[in-house]
């Protein structure tokens, strides 16, 4: 076979590129190691900036995403009892879209198949090659049947267990990574929002936050150790916890229910530079990994594919190989920023192990200080409705 980018993953990274370059006229082929359903199974954010969007409704795909999609003008951060309301569209202009990433991988994989893009699944030992020279190929086996794609680049959208980013040699990557010292608790329950408005909670207790995907199934999580497990945490142990960490009034009116879906994820940043190696570019969190309190993952892969799908266009359409050149140190200045961001919201909202006393108070005067300054609001609303491409 041959095409003339081989893109390797099939999730928001993958599948946004693969579409975008199809609008082009460039010629891809996705290669997932999963199937479609297991990769619509996973439980992810749900907050989108509007330059994801502006993507989604460039594509054509966004009639669902429109109809289903919560506007939110707001969030609100909370500090045991004290609230702080962040008006985004006052002090950033915009606001944000509040719809689940597994919605957004469904809308793209159902244009994928109306488009007639393709896409192989199950796909086992994917290899790249060639990267180095002019002639870049990736093999894999599919269903016991060796294939071999012959292309122009190859775009590693596998995530951070993929293979792409270990295909830069060592002496050429460079990581940068943070793990912090607890998890995150989510749960899933087909039960009305506790606020029409996110809200992400320091409580002495540890960080919690109340999130949504529509009026009647909501996403919570609560900061947790490490070493928890799911099966320690029942329902109900659960929503106690859950109520100890937001404002009392929110905790005594919420409606709680039975999970439909309960994992714990760990929290870390990371980064890889350069994302980019010869014919090999990195999109996503094959780059890069942001801790969830930013919401960030899904929308910082999304400017990686802005900024890749533009040198490709570029090269393939004015013979411009600029845009390519830079894509790494365009996309990593952005995420730098997004990874900054990220570190803080973390900071601010957790407790960490062994914190002093002095850290909380400093926590809680960051608080203080963002409910009384409009240009510390103003930061924190730009920042988190998303920073331009
Ligand atoms: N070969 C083919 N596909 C692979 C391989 C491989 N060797 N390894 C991993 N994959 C697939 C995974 O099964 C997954 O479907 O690559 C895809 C990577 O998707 P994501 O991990 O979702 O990463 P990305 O597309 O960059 O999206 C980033 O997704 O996981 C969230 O928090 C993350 O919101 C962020 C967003
Ligand atoms: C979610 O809805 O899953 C979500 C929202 C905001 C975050 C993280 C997760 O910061």
């Amino acid at each position: 076979m041959r095409t003339q980018v081989a893109i390797i993953g099939g999730g928001p990274s993958g599948l946004l590129l693969s579409q975008l370059l199809m609008q082009n006229d460039i010629d891809a082929i996705l290669l997932e190691r999963q199937t479609r359903d297991h990769v619509l199974s996973r439980v992810r954010a749900g907050v989108l900036e509007q330059g994801l969007v502006g993507i989604m409704r460039g594509l054509g795909v966004a009639t669902r995403l429109d109809s289903e999609g919560l506007i939110h003008d707001g969030t609100v951060l909370s500090y045991d009892n004290d609230v702080v309301r962040l008006d985004f569209t006052k002090y950033a202009g915009k606001p944000v879209v509040v719809y689940g990433q597994t919605e957004v991988t469904r809308d793209l994989y159902d244009l994928r198949e109306r488009t007639g893009g393709q896409a192989y699944f199950e796909c086992e030992d994917v290899t790249l090659q060639g990267m180095d020279g002019d002639a870049p190929f990736v093999t894999f086996r599919q269903h016991g049947i060796d294939h071999r794609i012959d292309c122009d680049f190859i775009a590693g959208c596998d995530g951070f267990h993929g293979v792409s980013r270990q295909a830069i040699p060592e002496n050429v990557r460079t990581e940068y990574e943070k793990v912090y010292p607890f998890g995150w608790l989510g749960i899933l329950s087909e039960t009305p929002p506790a606020h029409h408005e996110l809200i992400y909670a320091n409580s002495s207790r540890g960080f919690a936050l109340c999130s949504q995907r529509n009026a009647n199934l909501s996403r919570y999580y609560i900061q947790c150790e490490l070493t928890d497990t799911v099966e320690q945490w029942s329902d109900q142990a659960f929503w106690d916890e859950l109520k100890r960490r937001i404002p009392e009034e929110v905790a005594d009116n919420m409606v709680t229910g039975p999970s439909v879906e309960k994992s714990i994820a760990p929290l870390r940043s990371f980064v890889c530079e350069p994302m980019q190696w010869g014919r090999l570019f990195l999109c996503g969190d094959a780059a890069h990994i942001v801790p969830p309190t930013g919401a960030k993952g899904l929308n910082s892969a999304a400017a990686d594919v802005h900024y890749l799908s533009q040198g490709f266009i570029r090269h393939y359409r004015d013979s411009d190989c600029a845009d390519l050149d830079r894509y790494s140190e365009r996309a990593l200045e952005r995420m730098w920023k997004t990874e900054r961001f990220s570190w803080w919201m973390t900071n601010l909202l957790h407790r960490f192990p062994g914190q002093s006393t002095f850290d909380q108070k400093m926590q809680k005067a960051e608080l203080a200080f963002l409910a009384e300054n409009e240009a510390a609001i103003a930061v924190l609303a730009q920042n988190y409705v998303g920073l331009p491409y």
